[in-house]
C-alpha cells in the first residue's frame, strides 16, 4: 500500500484494490494543549484518542449503511485503528459542510451581533472551504457555483444530505439524553457516476455535544454512546 496524504489527524494510503485505507492518529485539532474541534492544528495528542474515534465512526457509518444513506465506509478494523474506504472525489480541494442546532462556535463568533448565544438553530446547514491559510472561510451557494466547485443541483443534494445525516446522529444522541449542538461532515463524488457520498469520520472530533448544559470530550462521548 502506497502512503497518499498525511493529514492533521489521519494518514491516507492507497491499497493495491484502489481503496484508500484511513489510519486514524491520536493527534486532535486544538490550540495550545485545548481541544477545539474546530481549529485547523494539531493542538494535542491524546493516547488512544484514534481508536476512540474510529469506534465510534465505525458505528455511524454502519447505522447509516443500514438506513441507505451513501457513505465510503467498506469496514473498519478497530485493532489496527484502520478503515477500510472507497475513494472519492472532493469538490474543489475539499469542503466542510456543518450543521448546527445551536448557535455557539464560529457561528455565534461571527453573528454575535445579531444571535444569542446558544439560540437554537434549526439544522442550519454551512459549507467552509478546506483552506487552513486562510482559516476555512464559510462559502456561499452561489459562490461555490461560480467558482466551479460544486454545482447547485449538487448542492442541494449535499445539503439535504447532511440535515438527514445530523438529524440521525442527534436522535442517537438524544437516547443517552446527549444534546447535539452542531457538527461537521465531508462528503465526495465516488464511483463512475460520481454519486455523492459521505466521507472521511463521524466522531466526537467532529461534533459538539452537551449533556445537562457540560460539554463533553471526544473520548467521554464515544464511552456514552457505545456503552
Ligand atoms: N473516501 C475518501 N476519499 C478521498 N479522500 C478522503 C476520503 N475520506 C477522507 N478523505 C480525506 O482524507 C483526509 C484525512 O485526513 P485528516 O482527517 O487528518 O484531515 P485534514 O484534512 O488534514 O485535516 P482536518 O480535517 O483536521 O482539517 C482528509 O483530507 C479527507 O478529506
Ligand atoms: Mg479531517
Amino acid at each position: 500500500m502506497k502512503l497518499i496524504y498525511q493529514g492533521k489527524t489521519k494518514d491516507v494510503y492507497q491499497l493495491e484494490d484502489g481503496n484508500y485505507m484511513l489510519k486514524f492518529k491520536d493527534d486532535v485539532t486544538g490550540v495550545d494543549g485545548v481541544f477545539d474541534p474546530g481549529a485547523n492544528s494539531v493542538g494535542l495528542t491524546i493516547e488512544g484518542a484514534g481508536r476512540s474515534g474510529l469506534k465510534l465512526t465505525k458505528y455511524f457509518f454502519e447505522l447509516l449503511n443500514e438506513k441507505g444513506i451513501p457513505t465510503h465506509y467498506i469496514n473498519a478494523d478497530i485493532e489496527n485503528v484502520t478503515m477500510t474506504v472507497k475513494p472519492a472525489e472532493v469538490f474543489g480541494k475539499g469542503l466542510e459542510v456543518i450543521c448546527r442546532y445551536r448557535a455557539v462556535g464560529s457561528f455565534f463568533r461571527r453573528y454575535g451581533l445579531y444571535a444569542e448565544e446558544g439560540q437554537p438553530l434549526d439544522a442550519f446547514v454551512e459549507v467552509t472551504i478546506k483552506d487552513d491559510k486562510r482559516e476555512d472561510p464559510t462559502i456561499s451557494e452561489d459562490a461555490l457555483d461560480m467558482l466551479g466547485i460544486l454545482s447547485k443541483a449538487e448542492y442541494k443534494v449535499l445539503k439535504e444530505l447532511t440535515q438527514k445525516i445530523a438529524g440521525i446522529v442527534k436522535n442517537e444522541l438524544a437516547k443517552k439524553q446527549i444534546e447535539l449542538y452542531d457538527i461537521k461532515f465531508e462528503f465526495g463524488r465516488a464511483g463512475e457516476n460520481k454519486e455523492i457520498v459521505l466521507i472521511d469520520e463521524i466522531s466526537g472530533g467532529n461534533m459538539r455535544a452537551y449533556k445537562d448544559g457540560k460539554y463533553i470530550e471526544p473520548l467521554e462521548l464515544e464511552k456514552l454512546i457505545l456503552q
